[in-house]
């Protein structure tokens, strides 16, 4: 049987760091309200030359120089974005062009911030079919082009960035023996409900006369709809694999605010010092959370091979998933 190792990873962010002090200069807020209620400290902000393309490659490349996978032997490219360069064509596409993966076939993926949940699954499930062998998995969002900078109650929370895994097909048995252990992605569980549309959008059309609007979101609805739904699909992957929670080392949550993780948590009764948290310097950087705080944390060495992960996610959709990982 096929499996969908990680053979490695990266991360990308911009250069420059806008602290909450920063922006209490041009906006009514503080860092003491922003840190209070969302955990964030700072956040990274693209400058003119970053793209979600050019983000999404550079955490593309550290993931194949991490997996020493050459460009020509990537298969597929499945980019998670909600701000993608252009309405059309994929951002992927741009992005294959700039690592130079010329037999890769490639394609963006929208659910928002839990993109990378989905880019996961989809990508597993061409591995485990047999179809490819190196995928590349990449969230990569400047959401700072989709925010409203006057409005207090969303733009202190986003920030830009990106994060990327590659994926390996390998065979879970060697020589007809089967692996003591299974490894790579155990399971992916997604859901969506589209009754909550209006909840968190971006409210312009791709149109001529509207190309493009902000962020909208009604910020209490979806705390409480993201605490219920991550504990759900959580629940759920972890039944699913037969896991106790003593069996998880890492529960990596999409990073929108330290207290909706804090919460699911403490819900799902996992100790505090096995949730990986990057939302205090990062900001939510939606599809991109997750995959660049599994790159965070795997280059600071506290995620190590055969480490059993929990990821969770939610976002506008709604859209929401889970997934259980072994390192
Ligand atoms: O990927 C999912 C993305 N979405 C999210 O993660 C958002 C989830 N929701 C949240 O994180 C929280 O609802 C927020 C952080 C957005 C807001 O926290 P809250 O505790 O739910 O505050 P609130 O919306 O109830 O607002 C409380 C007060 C209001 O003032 P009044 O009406 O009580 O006078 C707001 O106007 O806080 C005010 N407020 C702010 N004050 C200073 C809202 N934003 C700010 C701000 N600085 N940036």
């Amino acid at each position: 049987m096929l499996s969908s190792l990680v053979a490695g990873y990266g991360h990308a962010f911009p250069s420059r760091i806008v602290t909450n002090d920063d922006l209490s200069k041009t906006l009514d807020t503080s860092d003491s309200w922003v840190t209070s209620r969302t955990g964030i400290v700072t956040r990274r902000i693209a400058a003119k030359e970053d793209s979600t393309a050019s983000l999404g490659a550079r955490a593309a490349e550290n993931a194949m120089a991490a997996g020493q996978c050459a460009a020509n032997d990537i298969d597929a490219i499945i980019l998670a974005t909600t701000t993608p360069d252009h309405p059309m064509p994929s951002t992927a596409a741009k992005i294959q062009s700039m690592i130079g993966a010329r037999k890769a076939f490639a394609f963006d993926v929208q659910a928002v911030c839990s993109g990378f949940i989905y880019a996961l699954s989809i990508a597993d499930h061409f591995i485990k079919g047999g179809a490819v062998k190196n995928v590349l998995v990449i969230g990569a969002e400047v959401m700072s082009k989709v925010l409203d900078w006057t409005d207090r109650s969303t733009c202190v929370l986003f920030g830009d960035g990106a994060g990327a895994l590659l994926l390996q097909a390998k065979e879970t048995s060697d020589r007809g023996e089967a692996l003591p252990i299974a490894r790579g992605v155990l399971s992916t569980h997604l859901f969506s409900d589209g009754n909550f549309y209006d909840m968190l959008y971006v409210d312009g059309q791709a149109t001529s006369s509207n190309p493009c609007g902000v962020l909208k979101m009604n910020g209490r609805a979806v705390f409480a709809a993201a605490v219920e739904k991550m504990v759900e699909s959580s629940e759920l992957a972890l039944a699913h694999n037969q896991l106790q929670l003593n069996d998880i080392d890492w529960f990596v949550a999409h990073q929108a605010n330290k207290r909706i993780i804090d919460a699911v948590a403490e819900r799902l009764g996992i100790p505090e010092e096995k949730v990986i948290i990057t939302v205090d310097k990062y900001a939510n950087t939606s599809a991109a959370t997750i995959p660049s705080t599994l790159s965070i944390a795997a280059s600071e060495r506290r995620i190590l091979p055969g480490h059993t992960l929990l990821l969770s996610a939610i976002g506008g959709g709604f859209t929401w998933g889970a997934a259980v990982l072994k390192w």
